[in-house]
């Protein structure tokens, strides 16, 4: 991941990272990779790793990585919630991990700057001797839909640029997720969202004073209407809403994000086109028939981030360095953790 995050930040382009749960979601992402010739991240939650159980995952990752030799492959632990998890998920073979302190390890409770730098420097300590990337949080995302952040609306929590700094110093992080108002799940706004519910200037704040510092943003889904209405004209029951619009996460590109955390439109896609199989012909019944669709779907949104997030076209850019060989870097520090901090 960092080797991954490092060329993105040379070439000025994002990468999404995608959450999979299952097969035809890892299969979706990876042939949308080779269609667009892009370095994927794949990540998987706690809920994920308990859905699918981890060796599984193990062993549908490395199909993949046998698969797609081509891409440049990362594979992410989403939202970690205590030092144990992501150690579990480090032995497991994740090439690279989050640790949230920004939230106790129930996932809903904001936790104090101390504790989330105590919490997330001790698995970057980890972490590094191994050649794994961290990635941490500071601030919280508003929302609670799928039992991540603090509820409310998301500007109850934005990032504090100064505190961002400190814990850029105080952890070594490799990427930093920020809070600008966002929040997991299809209820991000109740309209297009404008500069006073999607905090872009925080953003930018925070990139001029970490210039070289990857930033992530989560709850980055769009939530565009052709695919809620896809939901909705074959019997689901969405509520009008709206997410980040793309144009907004480019600006973000522009400005030091280089890992955009995409769920939700995904569970859309695939939704929207298992509901039309089955409403159009209710006789069917072998899965194929509507999980085929539902991969296809997914394959076409992904696909279109990774030209949207600027991706496209550099999974031939480089050679993956081994994870040995970061952990070497980060020893001698050829792999800097130490953030540039402009004034
Ligand atoms: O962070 C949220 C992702 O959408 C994963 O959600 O915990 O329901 O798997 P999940
Ligand atoms: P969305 O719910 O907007 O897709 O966000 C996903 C996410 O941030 C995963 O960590
Ligand atoms: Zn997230």
């Amino acid at each position: 991941m960092r080797q991954l995050l490092d060329e993105a930040a040379k070439g000025g382009y994002g990468v999404g990272a995608f959450n999979v749960n299952n097969m035809e979601q890892i299969q979706a992402i990876m042939e949308a990779a080779k269609q667009t010739t892009s370095p994927v991240i794949i990540q998987a939650s706690r809920g994920a790793r308990s859905y699918a159980q981890d060796r599984y995952l193990y062993h549908l990752i490395l199909a993949a990585s046998e698969l797609y030799p081509e891409i440049p492959l990362a594979m992410h632990l989403d939202h970690g919630n205590s030092f144990e998890t992501c150690k579990s998920a480090i032995e497991l073979g994740f090439t690279s991990v989050m640790m949230d302190g920004s939230l106790k390890p129930d996932g809903k409770t904001p936790a104090s700057f101390e504790e989330n730098v105590e919490v997330t420097r001790k698995v970057v300590d980890f972490a590094h001797e191994r050649g794994i990337t961290v990635e941490g949080e500071i601030g919280v995302l508003g929302g609670i839909e799928d039992g991540h952040g603090a509820g409310g609306s998301g500007l109850e929590h934005v990032t504090d640029p100064d505190q961002a700094v400190e814990f850029a110093e105080k952890t070594g992080v490799d990427a930093l997720a920020i809070a600008i108002g966002t929040s997991h799940g299809a209820y991000k706004f109740s309209k297009k969202p404008d500069g006073s519910v999607l905090k872009m200037d925080i953003l930018i704040a925070i990139h001029n004073r970490l210039p070289k510092t990857h930033l992530v943003m989560h709850g980055s889904s769009s939530v565009p209407k052709d695919l809620q209405d896809v939901v909705n004209q074959y019997g689901g029951k969405l509520k009008e809403t709206w997410g980040v619009p793309v144009e907004e996460i480019q600006l973000g590109i522009r400005n030091g994000v280089r890992k955009i955390n995409v769920d939700t439109d995904n569970r859309l896609a695939i939704t929207g086109a298992i509901r039309k199989v089955l409403w159009e012909t209710p006789e069917k019944f072998d899965p194929r028939d509507y999980l085929k669709p539902a991969r296809e779907a997914m394959q076409k949104v992904v696909a279109l981030r990774m030209t949207q997030f600027g991706q496209a076209g550099h999974a031939g850019d480089y050679k993956p360095i081994s994870i040995a060989e970061i952990a070497r870097g980060y020893a001698d520090g050829t792999l800097s953790t130490k953030p540039l901090v402009a004034n």
